[in-house]
């Protein structure tokens, strides 16, 4: 451990107690060591972020947990360090987490995350999210800083069970996001996206999130793939174009 960064490492402030249970602060903790430690030093996150870990990382990731049911399947796309998907498992317990990750020197940095911090319902897969498409789908597909909404809804909605959700972590630019993402979110046949902000408390940071799903979950099928933007891509949408492929690879 590098004592320079450790000495930075915050611990976790009144506000924590508020998003994580009590009992797994604890867990929280220790990551936000990992984070600040080796995280930093591997150059997974960057130095001017250690003092701020909690307030613009921990605590942000974890205000998306009300956004997701319990017990839900839920992967976490581009995990970077592991936000916001290790916060999500280690403050809700009850959830089934997939991490996926292309870079190896983060999905090994996850695992040692994993392990160090005793998470047992987390699974680090390292590839591109649409390696999984046709091949898994979950209750909630989680994302933050990983691609404009344009692009995300590719990436995203072929893992989306018909009843799931797309929620993604956004910035202040959101309302343009969603204006420049329309024929997408028209193509892939998405419920219009609620821009939600989480943390009214005026202690807690505000977090915008979107969420949105299939406008007409009966109509989704499998295998779903990203169609190639304006190609002639209906087969590949996940709308229903009969009966035979509906929940082929589920
Ligand atoms: C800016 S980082 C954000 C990391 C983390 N979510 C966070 O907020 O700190 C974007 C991450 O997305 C990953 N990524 C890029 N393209 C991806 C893809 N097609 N599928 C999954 N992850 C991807 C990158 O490797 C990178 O770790």
């Amino acid at each position: 451990m590098n004592d320079d960064v450790s000495r930075e490492t915050p611990s976790a402030p009144d506000v924590a107690r508020r998003v994580f249970p009590s009992a797994r602060l604890p867990l929280a903790e220790r990551y936000a060591e990992l984070l600040a430690t080796d995280g930093v030093v591997r150059g997974l996150i960057g130095p001017r972020e250690a003092p701020r870990l909690w307030d613009r990382h921990l605590v942000n990731c974890a205000l998306l947990a009300e956004l997701i049911p319990p017990d839900a399947a839920v992967c976490d796309i581009g995990s970077g360090a592991g936000l916001p998907g290790l916060v999500l498992a280690i403050a809700r317990p009850d959830l089934r987490l997939t991490l996926v990750e292309p870079l190896l020197r983060r999905t090994t940095f996850l695992e040692e995350v994993v392990a160090d911090v005793g998470l047992t319902s987390v699974e680090v897969v390292r590839g591109r999210a649409d390696a999984l498409h046709g091949q898994r789908r979950f209750d909630v597909v989680t994302s933050r800083a990983v691609a404009p909404l344009e692009r995300l809804l590719g990436w995203s909605m072929p893992l989306v069970a018909p009843e799931g959700a797309l929620v993604a972590m956004k910035g202040s630019s959101v309302t343009e996001e969603i204006e420049a993402a329309r024929a997408e979110l028209e193509r892939w046949g998405c419920t219009e996206p609620e821009v939600l902000e989480l943390g009214a408390d005026p202690e807690l940071s505000t977090t915008v999130a979107l969420r949105m799903a299939w406008a007409d979950p009966g109509q989704v099928s499998w295998p779903l793939a990203a169609a190639p933007s304006g190609g002639s891509s209906k087969q590949n949408m996940g709308r229903k174009r009969g009966t035979t492929n509906r929940r082929r690879g589920a």
